[in-house]
């Protein structure tokens, strides 16, 4: 069923509401998640600019595969929610569907082992580990939820998982402006592990919730939507 006639049906919601950013939101994500992950691609040259961390030193390989998939991952994702390339080109979507969620699943678990060794020690660690978790976890549901055609729910569970990736945005953020007010890294690494991503998964909460009014009684309802773009 097209959008707009899904729309029309009382007590429902258009589910491209869900994941469509407004223009100079959508900009704005795209160049900073460019802008990043251009930058974190330094770690494929021969030789890296400004490597700064001991996962450098003692586990470059996984630290490599990381940022390379990551660095996808967080590239693809913008393309994503925009609904006129998803409209006029499902197959390109579905194809990038594919990459980010492979490209999730091994910066997932090139991060493990990085993880276990974060700068600052155990508070990062376990934030890392957490956010690692969490990511995989939404987008394993979202690549379930769009294999059993419940597009608006997998287009949710998208939205918060891009909102994990893009804790490599808030992450630099958030560390630049700690350097820059002069808090120790002692102090700023280990708060900014958590910080990156707690918020982000929140605001993706309230995004998802906010865009789509029906929400609720499209999910008493049992309602779900079929779209054309996987049938
Ligand atoms: C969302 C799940 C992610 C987790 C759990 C994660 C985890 C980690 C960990 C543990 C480190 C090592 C930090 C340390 O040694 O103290 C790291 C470094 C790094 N990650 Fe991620 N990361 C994630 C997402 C991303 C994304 C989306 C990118 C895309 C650009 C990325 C790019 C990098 C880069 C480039 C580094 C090396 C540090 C730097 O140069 O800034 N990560 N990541």
């Amino acid at each position: 069923m097209p959008d707009n006639a899904a729309a029309a049906r009382p007590g429902h919601a258009r589910p491209s509401a869900v994941g469509a950013l407004p223009g100079a939101g959508w900009l704005l994500l795209a160049v900073l998640a460019t802008g990043v992950a251009v930058w974190s691609m330094r770690y494929g040259l021969p030789v890296v600019p400004q490597p700064n961390l001991s996962n450098f030193v003692t586990r470059r390989p996984a630290l490599t595969v990381h940022a390379l998939s990551a660095s996808i991952a967080l590239l693809v994702g913008p393309w994503q929610f925009l609904p006129g390339l998803r409209a006029r080109c499902i197959a390109l979507h579905r194809a990038l569907g594919r990459t980010y969620a492979v490209a999730v699943l091994v910066a997932w678990l090139s991060s493990i082992p990085i993880a276990l060794h974060a700068e600052t020690g155990a508070v990062a660690s376990a934030g890392f580990l957490a956010l690692g978790a969490a990511w995989i976890a939404t987008t394993a549901v979202a690549v379930e939820r769009a294999m059993q055609r419940d597009i608006a729910a997998h287009r949710r569970w998208m939205v918060r998982s891009y909102a994990l990736t893009a804790a490599a945005i808030t992450l630099r953020i958030y560390l630049g402006a700690g350097i820059a007010l002069g808090i120790p890294l002692t102090v700023v690494y280990p708060a900014i592990a958590w910080l990156c991503w707690v918020p982000n998964l929140l605001a993706a909460e309230w995004w998802v919730r906010r865009a789509v009014p029906g929400l609720q009684s499209a999910r008493r309802s049992g309602a779900r939507w079929q779209s054309p773009e996987l049938d």
